[in-house]
């Protein structure tokens, strides 16, 4: 069985254990590991010994009744981890990980935190700097390697290790999917069978957006061809469908013409909120 950790002093042992110090990749979740965790992990493993931190972290949740419902199962976590090829757990308790509480310092996010996901989920992204922060701290590994299933999380922690100069390199990982389009997700499971069939809807608005850039539309083109084609599905009331530069994810106009651009979508399936977003170079 996977070696797991609790707490900052044993993780510290255990690292002088794996060895390659200089190398130590970390893969930072809340558990639940699905395929997608499992691509981290790979794409991890071939850079030097791999860290998975599992930590239900509570100050990134807005909604109580949200991190009471959020999915624990560390048994089964530590197999998928292991599996996949890690080589350490670190499974902090809220104690162990906030030891005076709430912390009085945190990490504020910027207008990174503010748009998106952050407009929707308030202090969302300074919980999620703020123990990101505290994960590079406690293992201080050469690489670090997120999901671009949660884009705006990626472009905020590329941005908070530069702004911070953290001795940390950054790696985004290409999202992991079902065969009809669904990204992968621990929230997924909470899904009608009908709302399950519905939910392919967020991955069909970002290829039709994709195609319309694709083919040289305008943004706003592309936006509008997002919102019909969620608004096709009864079930799926759209939060926001967009187009954004990826780098930083500020507004395009439709005069710009070149550059990296991300399409991005939230939108709820019953009560599910699901995210998803794509890439596009034009
Ligand atoms: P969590 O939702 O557990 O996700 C952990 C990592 O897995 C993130 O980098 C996320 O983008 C990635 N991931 C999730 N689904 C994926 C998929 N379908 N394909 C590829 N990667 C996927 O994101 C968090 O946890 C937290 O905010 C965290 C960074 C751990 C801070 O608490």
């Amino acid at each position: 069985m996977l070696e797991v950790v609790e707490d900052a002093a044993a993780l510290a042992g255990a690292l002088a254990r794996v060895g390659e110090r200089g190398a130590v990749q970390l893969v930072p979740t809340m558990g639940a590991l699905h395929a997608g965790h499992e691509a981290l992990v790979g794409a991890a493993a071939a850079g030097g010994p791999v860290v998975v931190s599992v930590f239900v972290n509570p100050l990134q949740f807005d909604d109580p009744a949200d991190l009471a419902a959020y999915p624990r199962q560390l048994e089964a976590d530590l197999e998928r981890a292991e599996a996949a090829g890690a080589a350490l757990c670190f499974a902090p308790s809220v104690e162990a990980m906030y030891p005076a509480g709430r912390p009085q310092v945190h990490v504020e996010p910027g207008p990174l935190g503010a748009v998106l996901e952050g407009a929707s989920r308030p202090g969302h992204f300074a919980g999620v700097a703020t123990v990101v922060t505290k994960l590079l701290a406690a293992v201080r590994p050469a690489r670090a390697l997120f999901g671009e299933k949660d884009y705006q999380q990626l472009v905020l922690v590329r941005r908070l290790v530069a702004d911070l100069s953290f001795p940390v390199e950054v790696v985004g990982v290409p999202t992991v999917r079902e065969a009809d389009g669904l990204a992968l997700s621990s929230r997924n499971g909470r899904l009608s069978p009908s709302e399950r069939a519905a939910a392919p809807a967020l991955y069909g608005a970002l290829v039709a957006g994709r195609d319309v850039l694709v083919a040289g539309g305008a943004p706003s083109v592309a936006e509008a061809a997002m919102a019909a084609r969620l608004a096709e599905e009864g079930q799926v009331v759209t939060d926001y469908a967009v187009v954004r530069a990826a780098a930083d994810l500020g507004e395009v106009s439709d005069q710009a013409v070149a550059g990296e651009l991300r399409l991005l979508v939230a939108a709820r399936v019953g009560s599910v909120r699901l995210l998803d977003n794509l890439g596009v170079a034009r």
